[in-house]
């Protein structure tokens, strides 16, 4: 897979994409994250990306040729042809169906805006889809495009070391994770349940899939009661003991 960032910060999140399993997977050649600075194809003296609004108003809107410049040219850099994604809170929400999706493309390009908004011919002429990571407002969309470029990769075959733990994760079956527990046994007066202590096997999975469903229930009703539809096999053999 290849995934291309269009920013006006790359060097603010570079980094980010080096570390850790992004970093990891680059290195195993299972995805390659480039960043482009977006103001490189800005064409007057000053560089310019952005200008005020038509009709008055505050602020400052990114403007299209430079962003039309920057996509048509990091595009043809690749023979696959990209998935447009513009970061924005106007776009639908992101979650892991949408990871999963992305997932299986075989390159994705992601446009990172910053200040008031995007010219709206940006959208029209280069009909990217828009994704938001949640109902709150950024500086910009880099934060954003971290947020989606990290729920990818980590689904990419081979880029997290145990397959399970991918499984077994919050919300790859619509259940936020049961609790987790290392060494010491105690600390400072805090035990671990003894059933992980118990070795145990078919003990320790019911009991994980107690706590999952009792901290979905608490948690988030809105996803246990999408569980009732989806996964009512889990609710019906494990949640009897999660009701406490
Ligand atoms: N840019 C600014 N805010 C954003 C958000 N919530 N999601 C995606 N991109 C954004």
């Amino acid at each position: 897979m290849r995934i291309d960032v269009l920013t006006l910060f790359p060097g603010a999140i570079e980094p980010f994409f080096g570390a850790s399993i992004i970093g990891r997977a680059q290195a195993a050649g299972l995805v390659t994250v480039r960043c482009t600075n977006i103001r490189d194809y800005a064409t007057d003296s000053h560089r310019s990306v952005d200008d005020r609004p038509f009709g008055g108003g505050p602020g400052m809107v990114m403007m299209c040729p430079v962003v039309f410049d920057a996509v048509e040219h990091v595009e043809s850099l690749d023979t696959r042809s990209a998935t447009r994604i513009l970061l924005t809170p106007q776009g639908e929400p992101f979650n892991q169906a949408v990871a999963r999706e992305l997932a299986g493309r075989q390159r994705l390009l992601l446009i990172c805006g910053h200040y008031e908004g995007f010219d709206e011919r940006i959208r029209e002429g280069l009909r990217p889809r828009e994704i938001s990571v949640g109902d709150y407002v950024l500086s910009g969309g880099e934060a954003a495009a971290m947020v989606v470029v990290d729920a990818v990769v980590r689904l990419l075959p081979g880029a997290v070391g145990d397959e399970e733990s991918i499984e077994s994760e919050s919300f790859s079956e619509g259940l936020l994770e049961y609790p987790q527990y290392t060494r010491p046994r105690e600390y400072r007066g805090l035990t671990v349940p003894e059933v992980l202590l118990s070795g145990d096997h078919a003990r320790i999975a019911r009991w994980r899939m107690e706590q999952a469903l009792k901290r979905t229930r608490q948690r988030r009703p809105d996803l246990y009661e999408r569980l009732q539809s989806t996964r009512p096999d889990l609710l019906t053999s494990a949640d009897e003991g999660s009701a406490s």
